[in-house]
């Protein structure tokens, strides 16, 4: 196999890398990656927060309103047609990555950023002006390809420009950048509740981080990884020195070389490649870890706090500001991964915060099972306070655990020729999962009441243990040498080496078949396997 980086191993080369400084360079393009978060976030935070206007509900969805008067507290906001606009963007994005995926292998990291800023820009021009639901819908759905190109590129951008040894740091930014969207979405829906049109001005606004992520990934490199994957080595040689502020990067760029010579050697187009055995081990990974980052919960919180804390007797004003105190917590504890991951670990917090989080879902349950009047949905004002307390609690597992990990892991796991097509595959695992919960959680609140709180407590519980055992750590690894931490995985080991002993047969195998042609004999496998490669 070429590649002498990936059997290396951890220490291989790595030790030898010129970790340079930290140019303006690299932090200018660590931001213009996280702008990509940015869009996403801002999305996140709008959606929930527009539909509780009275103005927007009034057009586009009076069913709503009407049912508000007969149905109970669970019930209320359970509309199809409401709930598809919270989540059908993010059936377009699933789209928008798997088209991403191509743009980023062929054209590069960056164009396919400002793509993605691009179709997020025109969703925001055809919703603010919007007349009827069908406008909505397709701005929504223009912005939804957007927010899937951004999505899969921002963390593959990241972390292919990140001093290895600080990837953590960097990777998470595409975290705290979609809390800070999430937060400016929550303020400016709560500081336009008045304006009969402030749902307008909320989807408009939509186009500024758009504007900035194209006009800021005009100003950036395209990550070198990109450049030497398609032959522009040079270039890919002057980018690792502008951005590690340091001439001699050769060690480095080797390491980028030998994936590239992968690579390219490779002639299985990456979407199939994925999807062999080979690949297993990371397939399964990137598919469990993007399922958990929506199975623990979170966008029940982010999508509808507003639609549950006016249900439980709030008032849609300090509704509202709930989801901003929310958003502001689940800024600031994104901050605690953001410092730590590069020494406490990925697979640390992730465990910690399924506990904390499983902790905080029972909490829940029981007290809306015990104190919510189940016609009314009225909580006593004390527990409504408690209840708040534990939802940012639980946000903060999320912000330091089961939101940046996942990401950052996905984009961590693949070697350059899968690399694209494997952090489209997460987004749209990802996206699956975010549609099929802004779909139903208002469904299932319905129909299972509390007891979807102690669903999500079951799966949290799964996810730490399936962690602790199933997902080796990534920190301080090159990440063109982490395969090698599959390899040595005490799990994932055994399959590679049985999938390696497995090929190594089949070459024999066919190298036996060759030689009985050769020779006009029906077999000649023992020969090749006592003897080795004959000559021919
Ligand atoms: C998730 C989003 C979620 C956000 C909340 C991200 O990791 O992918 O779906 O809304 O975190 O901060």
């Amino acid at each position: 196999m070429a590649g002498g980086a990936i059997l290396s191993g951890p220490g291989g080369r790595s030790s030898q890398y010129n970790r340079g400084r930290i140019t303006f360079s690299v932090l200018l393009a660590c931001f213009v990656g996280a702008c990509t978060g940015l869009v996403f976030g801002y999305d996140i935070g709008i959606a929930g927060g527009v539909i509780s206007y009275p103005d927007f509900q009034r057009r586009f969805f009076p069913q709503v309103l009407e049912a508000h008067a007969d149905k109970d507290a669970f019930c209320k906001y359970n509309d199809p047609l409401l709930q598809l606009f919270v989540s059908v963007l993010f059936l377009a994005g699933i789209v928008g990555a798997f088209l991403g995926s191509f743009t980023a292998k062929q054209w590069g990291r960056r164009p396919t950023m400002m793509l993605g800023g691009l179709c997020f820009l025109i969703g925001a021009v055809l919703m603010a002006p919007a007349v009827h639901v069908a406008m909505l819908i397709i701005g929504r759905v223009v912005m939804g390809l957007g927010v899937g190109i951004c999505v899969m590129c921002g963390p593959l951008f990241l972390s292919e420009l990140a001093p290895y040894h600080l990837r953590g740091a960097f990777n998470t930014q595409f975290q705290l950048f979609i809390t800070i969207g999430i937060l400016v979405a929550q303020c400016i829906n709560y500081g336009n509740q008045n304006y009969e049109w402030g749902w307008r001005l909320n989807l408009g606004l939509a186009g500024l981080p758009a504007a900035l992520l194209m006009v800021g990934a005009a100003l950036v490199p395209e990550t070198p990884a990109h450049l030497v994957e398609v032959g522009r080595e040079e270039q890919g040689r002057q980018v690792l020195r502008r951005i590690r502020g340091a001439e001699d990067v050769e060690v480095e760029l080797q390491d980028i070389k030998d994936a590239a010579v992968a690579a390219r050697s490779t002639k299985v187009n990456p979407w199939r490649a994925i999807f062999s055995r080979k690949f297993t081990p990371q397939l399964v990974t990137i598919v469990a870890l993007q399922v958990f980052n929506q199975l623990d919960g979170i966008n029940s919180i982010m999508f509808y706090a507003p639609q549950l804390f006016d249900a439980m007797g709030s008032g849609r004003r300090e509704a509202l500001m709930t989801h901003v105190i929310i958003g502001a917590v689940n800024v600031a504890t994104t901050f605690v991964a953001v410092f730590t991951v590069d020494s406490l670990g990925r697979t640390f917090w992730m465990v910690e915060a399924s506990a904390h989080m499983m902790a905080c879902e029972v909490i829940m349950g029981v007290l809306i099972a015990l104190k919510m009047d189940p016609v009314t949905g009225a909580i006593p004002k004390d527990i409504t306070v408690g209840l708040i307390v534990v939802v940012c609690v639980f946000i903060a597992g999320h912000a330091w655990g089961w939101g940046p990990m996942p990401w950052l892991v996905c984009s961590e796991v693949q070697p350059m020729h899968t690399r694209a097509a494997g952090t489209a595959l997460a987004t749209i695992v990802n996206f699956i999962l975010t549609f099929i919960i802004g779909q139903c959680f208002l469904s299932m609140l319905c129909s299972m009441r509390y007891g979807v709180f102690f669903f999500f407590a079951g799966w949290l519980a799964f996810m730490g243990v399936y962690t602790y055992f199933l997902v080796p750590e990534t920190k301080g690894v090159p990440i063109e040498e982490i395969e090698y931490k599959f390899r040595n995985h005490w799990a994932w080991g055994k399959l590679m080496a049985k999938h390696d002993a497995a090929q190594e047969a089949k070459v024999v195998d066919d190298i036996a078949d060759d030689l009985a042609a050769a020779r006009g004999t029906s077999s000649c496998k023992v020969d090749v396997a006592k003897k080795g490669k004959p000559e021919m």
